[in-house]
C-alpha cells in the first residue's frame, strides 16, 4: 500500500464509546447512529437483540445457544469518508469491569445524558476512566421532545458533576410539547424540530418563526452564549478537559446527524499508546495491538474464548506472524474476526483504531501486548475498584484443588478480584464491578471446573489501599473489614464513605488510596 493511502487510512479511524446511566438513550441513539452508517437498515435491530441480552436467565442461554455474538464488543461502519469504530459499553446488568475496560481502548468518548434527569452516577463512574486517561469527551443531551432541565442548569451540572467545562455546539429552544428546535451557534442558524426526518432545513435564525415568547428564549440565548459561555479551546477539547455539547432527540432523530457529522469532525484520529519506552504512534509501520478485553465462550462444546484485540500501530493482515511478549511466543494469526453491526466476518486488513477478534485458547491475558517488533511492552492495565464484595466458599470440599485453580485462572483472566485475610485462613474474598460478574464466575466455575460454589455478598461498597500510616483499628468499627490485596498490600472494606471517613477520623497518619491508583505507597 502507498504511503499516502497508508496515511488516509489511518486518519479515517474514529473509535470511541458510548458513556450513560441505563435508559439515557444509549441504545436508542446507537441504533440511529448505525442508520447513518448504513450498517442496519431496519429501526430496532439493535434494541430487540438488546432486549434479549438484559433478561439475566436469558443471557447464558442466548450465548450458549450463539456463542459469543450476543454480547457485541465492537460495530465497525463508514460514515462520510470516517472508518467509524463504536465500542460497546455494556450496561444495565451487564455492567462489570469489562465496561471499563472497553473504555481503555477508545480514543473518545460520547457521554449521552438524558436532559430531564443530568448527570447520573454511572456516567460519573464511567467518565471518571475517560478523565484518567485524558481522552477527549463529547456530550449529547437526550431526550429534548421530553420535557427537559433548563440547559443552562444542565451545564452547570456538568461542570460541577464531573468539573468538565461545556461549550454548547447548539442549544435547544425550550423542550417537551415547547420544544422548538435547535439553535446552532457557529452558523447563526435554526432548525425546527421535527420527528423522524434524516436532516432537516436549517434557516437564519433571525428568520425562525416563533412564539414571542420563545423568539425572547432565543435572543437571550444567543446573547448570553457569546457573551458567558466558555470559550472555544481545541487543545483543552482534545485533552478532554472541555466537552463539545449538542443537544437533540434520538427517539425522534432530531439533532443526531448533526450530532454525529459534529463529533467525528471533532475528534482526534487513534491515540499514540504509552510504552515503558515512550510512546507506539498509529502511524509507525510495525503492527502493534493490545488485549483489552477477554470473552469466554458459554457454550460447553465450544471451550474456546475470544480475545478482542485493539489495533495500535501498523497494518494487521490476516495471516500475519506476531510477537506474545509475556509468553515470548510468535502466532501466527490464521482467522482473525471483525465485527460488523450483523455479524462475524473474518478479518483480512485492519488498522490502527480498529479491533479484532483472536481466537484464544488460554494463552491471552488482559493488557497483552502484541507485536512485530521486539521490544514493544504497553504500559500494564489498571484494575478497577470493585464495589461488590463477597466470601466464596467450596461447597464440597473434596474439590478443593480444581476451586483454588478455578479461582486463581479465573482472576488471572480478569474476571474476578481476589482477596484474602489478614491472617492466613481458608477465606478467599472476591471484588466485582457489576454483578454478572458474579454470575459468570458461579457458571464458569461448574462448567470448567466441575466446583459448585457458593457466595455470600458482604455489605460493603467501598475499598482502600492503605498507602501508609499504621492500620486503623477496625475492631471498633463494625462497618468495616481489613483484608489483604493479592500481593499482601492491606486494604479496607466499608460499608460507606462516610465509615471511611470516619475510620481516617480515628486513625492519625492514616494514607488510603483508590485501588487502581497505582501511585506512591
Ligand atoms: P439505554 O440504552 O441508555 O439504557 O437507553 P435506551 O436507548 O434503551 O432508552 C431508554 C428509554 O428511553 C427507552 O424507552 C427509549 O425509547 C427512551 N428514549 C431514548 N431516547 C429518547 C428520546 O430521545 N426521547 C424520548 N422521549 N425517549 C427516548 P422504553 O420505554 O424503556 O423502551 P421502548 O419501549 O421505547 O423501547
Amino acid at each position: 500500500m502507498a504511503a499516502s493511502d497508508w496515511q488516509t487510512e489511518v486518519a479515517r479511524g474514529r473509535t470511541f464509546a458510548i458513556i450513560s446511566h441505563p435508559d439515557a438513550g444509549k441504545t436508542t441513539l446507537t441504533e440511529k447512529l448505525l442508520l447513518f452508517g448504513g450498517a442496519i437498515r431496519e429501526a430496532g435491530a439493535v434494541k430487540a437483540r438488546r432486549a434479549q441480552a438484559h433478561a439475566r436467565s436469558d443471557w447464558m442461554e442466548i450465548e450458549r445457544q450463539r456463542g459469543i455474538s450476543v454480547t457485541t464488543t465492537v460495530l465497525q461502519f463508514p460514515f462520510e469518508g470516517y472508518r467509524v469504530n463504536l465500542l460497546d459499553t455494556p450496561g444495565h446488568q451487564d455492567f462489570g469491569e469489562d465496561t471499563y475496560r472497553t473504555l481503555m481502548a477508545a480514543d473518545s468518548a460520547v457521554m449521552v445524558i438524558d436532559g430531564a434527569k443530568g448527570v447520573q452516577a454511572q456516567t460519573r463512574k464511567l467518565y471518571q476512566v475517560c478523565r484518567r486517561r485524558a481522552v477527549p469527551v463529547v456530550t449529547f443531551v437526550n431526550k429534548l421532545d421530553r420535557e427537559s432541565k433548563d440547559p443552562w442548569e444542565l451545564m452547570a451540572d456538568i461542570e460541577r458533576q464531573l468539573d468538565l467545562l461545556t461549550y454548547p455546539i447548539n442549544w435547544p429552544i425550550g423542550s417537551g410539547a415547547q420544544f422548538q428546535g435547535l439553535y446552532h451557534r457557529d452558523e447563526g442558524s435554526f432548525e425546527t424540530f421535527q420527528r423522524t426526518t434524516r436532516s432537516s432545513r436549517r434557516i437564519p435564525a433571525r428568520e425562525a418563526e416563533l412564539a414571542d415568547d420563545h423568539r425572547a428564549t432565543l435572543a437571550e440565548a444567543e446573547a448570553l452564549l457569546n457573551g458567558a459561555a466558555e470559550p472555544w479551546d481545541d487543545e483543552a477539547v482534545q485533552s478532554g478537559l472541555l466537552s463539545p455539547v449538542f443537544f437533540g432527540s434520538a427517539m425522534a432523530n432530531f439533532g443526531v446527524e448533526t450530532f454525529l457529522r459534529g463529533f467525528l469532525g471533532l475528534s482526534a484520529g487513534p491515540m499514540p499508546r504509552a510504552t515503558a519506552d515512550g510512546e507506539v504512534r498509529p502511524e509507525q509501520a510495525d503492527f502493534s495491538g493490545f488485549v483489552f478485553k477477554i470473552q469466554a465462550n458459554m457454550n460447553p462444546a465450544h471451550r474456546d474464548r475470544v480475545a478482542f484485540v485493539r489495533v495500535v500501530s501498523g497494518m494487521f493482515e490476516r495471516g500475519m506472524t506476531v510477537l506474545h511478549p509475556r509468553s515470548g511466543r510468535s502466532i501466527r494469526l490464521n482467522q482473525p474476526q471483525q465485527f460488523l453491526a450483523q455479524d462475524r466476518t473474518i478479518v483480512e486488513t485492519a488498522y490502527p483504531g480498529d479491533i479484532i477478534g483472536l481466537h484464544d485458547n488460554g494463552l491471552f491475558r488482559i493488557g497483552d501486548t502484541l507485536t512485530v517488533r521486539p521490544g514493544i511492552t504497553f504500559a500494564a492495565f489498571p484494575r478497577f475498584t470493585p464495589e461488590i464484595f463477597a466470601e466464596v466458599e467450596l461447597k464440597y470440599t473434596l474439590k478443593h484443588k480444581q476451586f483454588q485453580r478455578g479461582i486463581r485462572e479465573l482472576t488471572e483472566e480478569g474476571l474476578i478480584q481476589r482477596f484474602l485475610p489478614l491472617e492466613d485462613g481458608p477465606e478467599v474474598y472476591l471484588g466485582v464491578v457489576g454483578s454478572l460478574q458474579f454470575d459468570v464466575l458461579s457458571y464458569r466455575m461448574q462448567q470448567e471446573y466441575g466446583v459448585d460454589i457458593t457466595l455470600r455478598t458482604l455489605p460493603y461498597t467501598v475499598a482502600r489501599r492503605i498507602a501508609s500510616g499504621p492500620d486503623p483499628e477496625i475492631g471498633r468499627f463494625d462497618r468495616a473489614r481489613l483484608i489483604r490485596d493479592a500481593d499482601g498490600r492491606h486494604v479496607v472494606l466499608a460499608e460507606d464513605l462516610r465509615t471511611l471517613d470516619r475510620l481516617l477520623e480515628k486513625t492519625p497518619g492514616l494514607i488510603l488510596r483508590e485501588l487502581a491508583d497505582e501511585s506512591a505507597g
